[in-house]
């Protein structure tokens, strides 16, 4: 349940489910706390998870019901997360638990305070990264620059079908991935009006590591 409302990106799905616009209005309320953010993050990752998977391959199985013999289906093919360090972090749990068969690999990208450059510090990629379908997790996409990082270096890797999940997106983190990597579906909770001088979002829900983690002075 998804509408793709700009011309932004050719594979935008902004969510268009209830459940989700629900939830991420509580995402977003400053009254918020941290307990309740990262149970927020962790419904919503599921919510957009399941929208974002619905092209998964799927192969048919014969099994037994415990009342006769019948055919099945059950997912088929390799698939692996990639959370972005930190705030991603919050989403593998609900993306792991949804999915068969998952294989993490953390990459580690800051955005540098003053230029909101993206700084790489940590990658766990292996060289060759063969899975059928990668999904890279992070609940913000404010520039893009840390997203489509991530989504560079699992293309040298040989990568071929990457998805972003997230939760929340500025439209030019949204066209900036459409610049540089069209051909990774964007799927998110909510899509939000604009970057300010210091590009966050707007309205936004402020830093996303600092709330799931608690690391804003209270
Ligand atoms: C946040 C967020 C994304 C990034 C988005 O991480 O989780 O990774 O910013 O911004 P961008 O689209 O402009 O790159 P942050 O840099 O705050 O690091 P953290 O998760 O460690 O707090
Ligand atoms: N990162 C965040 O956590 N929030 C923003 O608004 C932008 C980048």
């Amino acid at each position: 349940m998804t509408s793709t409302p700009t011309s932004l990106h050719p594979a935008l799905h902004v969510s268009a489910h209830p459940l989700v616009a629900h939830k991420a209005t509580l995402l977003s309320d400053e009254r918020t706390d941290t307990f309740l953010f990262r149970q927020l993050v962790h419904e919503l990752t599921q919510l957009v998870a399941y929208e974002a998977t619905a092209a998964l391959h799927t192969a048919p199985v014969v099994y037994r019901t415990p009342m006769e013999e019948t055919e099945g289906r059950l997912i088929d093919g390799t698939i692996g997360l990639v959370p972005i360090l930190r705030a991603g972090l919050g989403m593998v749990e609900a993306a792991a638990s949804l999915l068969p068969r998952t294989t993490v690999f953390h990459v580690g990208i800051y955005r540098d305070e003053a230029t909101a450059l993206p700084v790489s510090y940590y990658n766990r990629l292996p060289d060759q990264l063969l899975h059928d379908q990668l999904f890279m997790l992070d609940p913000m996409l404010a520039t893009g620059g840390s997203a489509s990082v991530t989504a560079e270096y699992l293309k040298q890797r040989g990568a071929r079908h990457v998805v972003f999940i997230g939760l929340i997106a500025a439209p030019e983190g949204v066209q900036r991935m459409a610049e540089e990597h069209p051909d990774v579906p964007i799927y998110v909770a909510r899509l939000d009006r604009q970057l300010d001088e210091r590009r966050y979002i707007r309205p936004g829900l402020g830093d996303a590591g600092d709330r799931l983690f608690g690391t804003v002075a209270p």
